[in-house]
């Protein structure tokens, strides 16, 4: 739209206009600024959404602003989630599972909420692309937060969980954590021997940064070739978006399920929160996404 100077109309941000954000360090490569600006625009909300550098030490500072300046509450990612979970007031079962928080909601009773999303953005995902998720037994391969989060809510529909990970110690732990939580179904498995409990597994899930653009270099002690027709392959890793995992995978015919999904549906509730809309999932917003990876030659 032009204004009557004929530059383009400024986007009116007014005493009313909602805002959130996302906290996180570096940050300027996040996606949900342009992912919630767009269900912004698109159910005509006045409301804004941007990017919050915070240095590592100064998160609760940060925090304490934001909710002093009127902010709705703001996304939390790498590397302040753990910190966010100790300073919340109030935690749901989700964020309480996970150890972690990547979503804060200023109450107006003057209480931050944290939740933790990911798990169930993981779960939504899969389930869009068609598949049941429950029941059957799950390769996971990481244990930092993000394996935490998925393997809590894999857990809460019944699929047992394997883990794998680099570090046998944070694997254990994370498996200890679970079990204490009520869910005896984790087993743990060297990293080493992950290929020997494929054949148990219905869903093989890469939570590590493997394969991530900018990642650490390396490669997963597994051959697919051998892996039953069935396996679906998922990996949150979304930039790139078909990781070199997942197109071994693709190459042997197995289900394929990427990280781009996953971003989106952990973002859901969030928007909901703090914008009053709960965001219809279309096709338009992962279109958006999508090109902006690949404008950068992704
Ligand atoms: N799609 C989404 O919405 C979404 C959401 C959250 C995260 N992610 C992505 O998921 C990945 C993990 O995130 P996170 O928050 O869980 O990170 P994190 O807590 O730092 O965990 C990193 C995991 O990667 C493993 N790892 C790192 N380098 C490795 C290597 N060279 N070989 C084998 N394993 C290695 C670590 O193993 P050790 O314990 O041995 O160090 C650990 O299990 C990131 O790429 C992130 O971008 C995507």
């Amino acid at each position: 739209m032009k204004s009557a100077a004929g530059v383009p109309a400024p986007r009116r941000i007014g005493g009313a206009t909602a805002l959130a954000g996302v906290i996180g360090w570096p940050v300027a490569h996040s996606r949900s600024p342009l992912m919630h600006n767009f269900w912004l625009a698109q159910y005509g909300i006045d409301g804004a959404y941007v990017p919050l550098p915070v240095r590592p030490g100064a998160f609760e500072t940060a925090v304490r602003g934001l909710q002093a300046a009127g902010f709705r509450g703001t996304n939390v990612t790498i590397p302040h989630k753990e910190a966010a979970f100790r300073i919340v007031d109030r935690l749901d079962r989700s964020a309480r599972r996970s150890g972690s928080v990547n979503t804060l909601v200023f109450a107006s009773d003057g209480m931050i909420e944290g939740f933790s999303t990911d798990g169930e953005g993981f779960v939504a995902n899969v389930q869009a692309h068609g598949i049941a998720v429950k029941d059957g037994r799950a390769l996971l391969l990481g244990a930092g937060g993000a394996a935490r989060a998925i393997a809590a809510s894999l857990l809460d529909r019944g699929v047992a969980v394997v883990l794998a990970n680099r570090t046998p110690a944070r694997a254990e732990e994370l498996a200890r954590a679970l079990r204490e939580d009520a869910a005896p179904a984790v087993e743990v498995v060297a990293w080493d021997d992950m290929a020997t409990v494929l054949s148990r597994c219905d869903m093989l899930v890469n939570t590590t940064s493997l394969g991530m653009e900018g990642g650490p270099p390396g490669d997963f002690p597994l051959d697919l070739a051998a892996a039953d027709p069935a396996l679906v392959v998922c990996d949150i890793v979304y930039v790139p978006r078909q990781t070199p995992l997942l197109r071994d995978a693709a190459a042997h015919g197995l289900r394929c399920v990427d990280g781009l999904g996953m971003l989106i549906h952990q973002a859901r509730l969030g928007f909901c929160k703090w914008f009053g809309t709960d965001p219809v999932i279309g096709p338009e917003v992962e279109a958006l996404l999508d090109a902006d990876l690949r404008g950068q030659g992704r």
